[in-house]
């Protein structure tokens, strides 16, 4: 494998940029024109999971032409070799095994040579026997009264995924209710603990490293709280921790048997399928908690097996690198028609931008472009906020719709939601490709009995451009394993598109400065430092922080 592989500047990239530009120009609507069947070429279906790309600009060539620099590029055997365990995550010098985390023992994962899956199973099972004795009540808390609320603390990958899975999953949640406090702003934690009983409450401690300032913080602050209302004696029974850093744990007075560990070989955002799913398994339970790793193992023998042009992750990364880099789009929209998704946006902000976002190539050169802005908020809600400015605002912003053709609730009454969410998530993905043209519009209005002047004054505000790209996920229902399965794709899209811009999505030194300049401004802002020879900026504001303290 080349490490030195061709990286944006390339002329594979400049075709494919010439490409994205004419693309653009000739539009979406012509495509569907020239081919009344599009769909069926551009959309793929992995069982009960479609992919339809047929509404963007692609044409049969373009297409070759994505995957014949997904081929220059080694995206293949990039992920032959995290799949084997190799170091790939180069400025850490570290392996990627997050799909061991949802292996069977037959998949014969190793690190550094050494299997992987029996530590895995061993941990998999100590969070199994934990978790079923805080749900059935053999593990109590310290005055004896059973657990109904978990507090997980934690922040970035140790509590996105978990909140994200555990509302995604909620019609499964027959557990303890849980709660996620990650923000070092008092506020959160404040606000979580007025709800909770110290006596019937597990905190789980969340950090990879055990020495994230927010998640050290919180737990201190919750530490407190129990050992005020119960006494210190009582807070080991009231706490658990998952961590890679077990000495750290111990430091805390987190007991062994209490304390769940992981690998430096799983990145924090790739963790939710490790012991930072506790509180997910906790809360359905560990033989749901296994459905929804074996979705993403399904995932993972897709990504590994299936041929590039029927390859889902495949696809998706080159669609994407097609939008961010051949067509120049700085953000993207990822739109889930599934309210339980809430977070799947706030949770593939950190996946991809803490992944992708990044200036220097694995070959140590800058990379021009990286990845895209990912934002977004479920439909139909979002339809009523920011789809004015994708429909008719002057930047194309590439959207990705995520829709389950069934809800869980099925029942005849509410079947009439779940129609209208459908009908909304497909007129809004047409209304973006096909748009309104003026005439439609000045027609419309003469229809509708307005004036020939007027028609002509207000028909340019109701013209939508179209051909504005969009492609749609589609599933069944979220059930665990349609979850997983969902996630697992997003997590190897990152991965896809990281080989294709050239760049290691495994490390974060981009989240380092701020981390640093905190820790020095601290007794700055509590006025044990002197704030000169910062920025003006920075001691102005020091300065009024003081002002309006006193
Ligand atoms: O600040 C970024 C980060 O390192 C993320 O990558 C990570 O998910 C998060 O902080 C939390 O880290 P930890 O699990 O070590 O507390």
């Amino acid at each position: 494998m080349n490490e030195n592989r061709p990286v944006s500047s390339d002329a594979g990239v400049e075709d494919l940029k010439s490409r994205g530009e004419t693309a653009i120009a000739k539009g979406i609507r012509s495509l569907f024109t020239e081919n009344a069947d599009r769909f069926a070429a551009f959309s793929v279906r992995h069982d009960d999971l479609l992919l339809d790309f047929s509404k963007t600009a692609l044409s049969r060539d373009d297409l070759a032409a994505l995957l014949a620099f997904a081929g220059t590029a080694q995206v293949e055997a990039r992920r032959d070799a995290m799949f084997a365990g190799a170091r790939i995550n180069a400025t850490e010098g570290r392996s990627v095994l997050h799909v061991a985390l949802r292996g069977r023992p037959e998949d014969g994962y190793t690190a550094d040579g050494e299997t992987v899956g029996d530590e895995v199973e061993s941990v998999l099972a100590a969070m199994s026997r934990f978790a079923n004795g805080i749900r059935n009540g053999a593990i109590r808390g310290a005055t004896g009264e059973t657990i109904t609320d978990i507090v997980n603390i934690g922040i970035g990958g140790s509590d996105l995924g978990p909140v994200m899975a555990t509302i995604a999953l909620s019609p499964y949640h027959d557990g303890p209710r849980a709660h996620f406090v990650s923000n070092i702003d008092g506020a959160h934690m404040a606000d979580t603990l007025a709800r909770v009983d110290p006596a019937t409450t597990l905190f789980v401690v969340a950090s990879k490293t055990f020495t994230t300032i927010e998640t050290m913080t919180n737990a201190q602050t919750a530490r407190r709280f129990v050992a005020a209302a119960l006494g210190e004696d009582a807070v080991g029974a009231h706490f658990c921790a998952v961590s890679t850093a077990l000495d750290k744990v111990d430091a805390f007075g987190i007991g062994a048997d209490r304390t769940f560990g992981f690998w430096d070989w799983v990145g924090g955002r790739y963790s939710v399928w490790s012991a930072i799913g506790l509180p997910l398994m906790i809360a359905i339970g560990p033989d749901r908690f296994r459905e929804f790793l074996a979705g993403a193992r399904d995932m993972d023998r897709h990504f590994a097996q299936a041929p590039i042009e029927q390859n889902l992750p495949m696809l998706l990364g080159l669609v994407g690198w097609w939008h961010r880099v051949a067509q120049g789009h700085p953000t993207r929209a990822v739109i889930p028609y599934d309210q339980r998704l809430a977070r799947l946006p706030a949770y593939l902000q950190q996946l991809d931008m803490e992944s992708n976002g990044k200036h220097v190539g694995l070959d140590g050169r800058r990379v021009a472009v990286t990845g895209p802005v990912v934002w977004g908020e479920p439909g139909t809600n979002g339809q009523h906020a920011f789809f004015q400015l994708l429909h008719q605002g002057t930047d194309l912003i590439p959207v990705e719709f995520i829709v389950g053709a069934n809800a869980h609730e099925s029942d005849p009454e509410m079947r009439i939601h779940q129609d209208l969410l459908l009908a909304n998530c497909l007129a809004q993905s047409e209304a973006l490709m096909k748009g309104r043209t003026l005439e439609e519009a000045r027609q419309q209005l003469l229809d509708a009995g307005r004036s020939a002047d007027e028609a002509e004054r207000i028909a340019p505000h109701r013209e939508f451009s179209g051909d504005r790209p969009s492609l749609t996920l589609l599933y069944r229902l979220l059930d665990p394993f349609a979850f997983g399965r969902l996630v697992a794709l997003y997590e190897h899209r990152v991965f896809v598109e990281a080989q294709l811009f050239g760049i290691n999505a495994f490390d974060q030194w981009g989240v380092e400065l701020g981390k640093e300049l905190a820790t020095g401004l601290l007794p700055v802002v509590q006025g044990k430092e002197s704030a000169a020879t910062r920025d003006s900026s920075t001691a102005g504001l020091v300065a009024a922080i003081a002002d309006m303290r006193t």
